[in-house]
């Protein structure tokens, strides 16, 4: 069975908490002992707590620790919103989380998941700005990814009327961290050019589209080779399309000898150090992300180190010397730590404005079942996706391959050993003779192997 299947296949509920089991014994002692005349205490009557489906985090790590669990649904707190979950967002930052490689994660278990939006189902104390109804788009810390979410009031959006739930994930997250680093940090201005990591990622579609808006831009885009011919056919309007993992900084001084105006780097590690030096006077590069930590599966401390090493170190004096500046910008920092929600708001404004004008059509790669959010997760992690990647809650999950029934194989088993027992020890030595006469030999070695096992191994 595949990481995903074994993923997909633990929509299980979770296991009673002790103290669930205790009320189910309390139950059982009230009716065991009544009368049958007497009515059960009413607290023994008490609903069991609804339930939804949510994609829980285990454990740090694969795919395995993504499970999705039934959860009890949230209550709403003083300042909060419940809102029923049509579309999630899917961000390089929740592969990050699953490994553990952010800093502060929450303890496991808990519901990945920073963006969603639905329809608002309670409105808690001192709500003012929604009702009931409304439909919105959020940006909760975690929890995102379940069947219903309580949210801080101030990390909600009400949607405009033509803005989908599918558009509003497409949209937010994306375009509002695209909008910052090109409007309000890079300063983005008529005839300059731009350096854009990942470019044919979620972000990375969202700063083409919007920095397309100004004029006489020239986009310099770098991504993996199997992008580019997707990227032609949805006519993004790169100017130079670069390959990942090719001398791209030589490619940029073919075209352009100075060099660009701005460089947005999510990769981190020595893409920092060649951003910086194509650089031209009074050009600006911006820090965003730190994908290049992400290697394998799980979390490297290797990767992490290698980094942080990777990243000269530069003097002020320097930058003064050199007209240029640095500077960097971390979303969930500023929302959640920085009191940055309502600057974050109003971007998500200025966004919606842009899409409701028809100035930005954001791009859409795929859309998953929660159940299938392992599938999702694997496409992003092998550079496949090109433009957003969404779960949608209401979508069925993929039927997965048959596997044999485990009963069946036991049994299986237990005939043919038992049949292996019976048969006489001459007949044993007759067959073996046989087999060998057949078995050809492929490169030297005894062809004994399964031919997938062949197949594989000549591939
Ligand atoms: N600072 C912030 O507030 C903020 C907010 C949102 C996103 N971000 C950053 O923006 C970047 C893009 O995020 P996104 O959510 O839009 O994702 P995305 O670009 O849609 O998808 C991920 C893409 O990243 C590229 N990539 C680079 N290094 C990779 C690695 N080690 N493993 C797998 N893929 C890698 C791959 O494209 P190629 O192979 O084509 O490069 C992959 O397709 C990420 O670095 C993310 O952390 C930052």
């Amino acid at each position: 069975m595949s990481e995903q299947e074994a993923v997909a296949n633990n929509a299980v509920e979770e296991p009673k908490t002790e103290k669930a089991e205790n009320a189910v014994e309390e139950t059982k002692e009230v009716k065991e002992n009544g009368t049958g005349e007497v009515e059960p205490v009413a607290e023994t009557e008490k609903e069991a707590p609804k339930e939804m489906r949510a994609v829980v985090l285990t454990g740090f790590g694969g795919l395995k620790s993504v499970k999705i669990l039934k959860k009890p649904e949230p209550s709403v707190n003083e300042g909060e919103v419940l809102i029923r979950v049509k579309a999630c967002g899917l961000n390089f930052q929740d592969l990050m989380v699953r490994q553990g490689a952010i800093d502060s994660p929450p303890k496991c278990p808990f519901i990945l998941g920073f963006e969603c939006a639905g329809e608002i189902e309670q409105v808690g104390e001192g709500v003012e700005d929604f009702a009931i109804g409304d439909q919105v788009v959020a940006l909760p810390e975690y929890r995102a990814w379940a069947e219903l979410v309580s949210v801080p009031a101030k990390y909600v959006y009400k949607l405009p009327k033509d803005v989908s739930h599918l558009d509003a994930v497409t949209i937010t997250m994306n375009y509002t961290v695209a909008y910052i680093l090109l409007f309000e940090l890079s300063g983005l201005t008529q005839g300059k050019s731009i350096l854009v990591h990942s470019v044919g990622g979620g972000v990375g579609q969202a700063i083409v589209q919007l920095a397309k808006t100004v004029p006489d831009v020239t986009i310099f885009g770098v991504c993996s080779k199997g992008k580019h011919e997707a990227l032609k056919t949805a006519e993004s309007p790169i100017d130079h399309l670069l390959e990942r993992g090719s001398d791209y900084a030589s490619e940029i001084r073919k075209v352009s000898p100075d060099g660009v105006d701005i460089v947005l780097d999510c990769l981190c590690g020595e893409e920092c150090n060649k951003g910086y030096t194509l650089l031209k006077p009074m050009g600006r590069y911006i820090l965003y992300g730190s994908s290049n930590v992400v290697t394998g599966e799980t979390k490297s401390f290797f990767s992490a180190a290698r980094s942080w090493w990777q990243v000269d170190k530069i003097s002020p004096l320097k930058l003064f010397d050199e007209n240029r500046t640095l500077s960097g910008f971390n979303l969930r920092r500023l929302m959640y730590q920085q009191h940055g929600d309502e600057y974050v708001k109003q971007t998500v404004q200025k966004v919606f404005s842009l899409f409701q004008e028809k100035k930005i059509k954001p791009l859409l790669d795929s859309t998953w079942a929660l159940e299938d959010v392992a599938e999702a997760m694997q496409k992003m992690h092998d550079r496949k996706n090109v433009g957003k990647v969404i779960l949608d809650p209401s979508l069925e999950p993929k039927p997965k391959p048959a596997t044999p029934a485990k009963g069946k194989n036991k049994e299986d088993k237990k005939k043919q050993s038992s049949e292996e027992k019976k048969e006489p020890e001459e007949k044993k030595e007759e067959n073996a003779k046989e087999e060998k006469k057949e078995e050809p030999v492929v490169n030297g070695d005894s062809a004994g192997d399964s031919p997938d096992s062949k197949k594989e191994a000549s591939s």
